[in-house]
């Protein structure tokens, strides 16, 4: 049996990689319906033909609950950008061109990035109610689109190989809806842990797609408020500061 080695160890969940596998090990109290909703969102990205490593069983572990999939010979385009940013232009690039590429398939099995929204505005404790009523609001003004989102395109969770071929990991967060909804999370999360990015990307998105900034800008107060939600208290004055905006337009 190939040896188990610890790839990355975070409060909820511990990644090994054991031989071709990489299991993602959840902590007990992880909710088991997370776990198998992952597992359900990536089973349904695997048979839209997408690259994505195939997941391969749900098994109870230490107590709580592991995702097995395949593992992917490569380096994450967080690890590029880590040993030459010189060339962060061309990497986002990259990544804008896996997203558009992401977002050309439709996946009507997955939820819709609106309703999901929706859900989490609404049960949003550290805003008030009419803070909460301008998000939806805004919320529901937006079209519905059926594009298929990532929710969580960022540089770790992409693997480009040795021959410049890519795959995307962790679609916990997929859901079906607006383009302009999945850049303004890329775009967040940049601006929350790689704030030297945060425009590079916005701005090359923008060309790429063709869309204009203030699209992906309307839908920034509404992934900030989703985001408040994890409770990361080191990210909530920048959160705190998106979502102000929408009460003043
Ligand atoms: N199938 C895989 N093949 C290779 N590396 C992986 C794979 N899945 C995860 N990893 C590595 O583990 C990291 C975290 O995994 P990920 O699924 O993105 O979990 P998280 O939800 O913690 O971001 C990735 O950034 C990558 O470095
Ligand atoms: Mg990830």
């Amino acid at each position: 049996m190939a040896e188990r080695i610890i790839l990355e160890e975070k409060a909820n969940k511990t990644i090994y990689r054991e031989g071709n596998l990489i299991i993602k090990e959840h902590v007990p109290s992880h909710p088991k319906e997370n776990v198998f909703n992952e597992a359900y969102i990536h089973a349904c990205i695997e048979a839209c033909g997408l690259p994505i490593p195939k997941i391969i069983s749900v098994t109870p572990s230490n107590g709580g609950w592991a995702l097995t999939m395949e593992y992917v010979e490569g380096k994450t385009l967080e690890q590029l950008l880590r040993e030459d940013p010189s060339r962060a232009e061309e990497y986002l690039g990259k990544l804008v061109d896996i997203q558009l590429e992401i977002g050309s398939h439709r996946v009507t099995r997955l939820r819709n990035t609106r309703y999901k929204m929706e859900e989490v505005i609404k049960k949003l404790t550290d805003i008030d109610a009419s803070t909460r009523y301008e998000l939806l609001q805004r919320l529901h003004g937006m079209a519905n689109h059926t594009k298929l989102c990532h929710g969580d395109l960022v540089p770790s969770n992409i693997i480009i190989r040795e021959d410049g071929s890519y795959c995307v990991l962790d679609w916990a967060h997929a859901t079906s809806g607006n383009a302009g909804a999945e850049a303004a999370i890329t775009y967040m999360r940049f601006s929350l842990e790689h704030p030297e990015y945060a425009d590079m990307y916005l701005h090359i998105f923008c060309e790429k797609a063709d869309m204009a900034i203030q699209y992906v800008q309307k839908w920034m107060p509404i992934v900030a408020a989703a985001q408040l939600s994890k409770h990361k208290e080191s990210e909530k004055d920048l959160l705190m500061k998106w979502i102000s905006v929408a009460e003043y337009q």
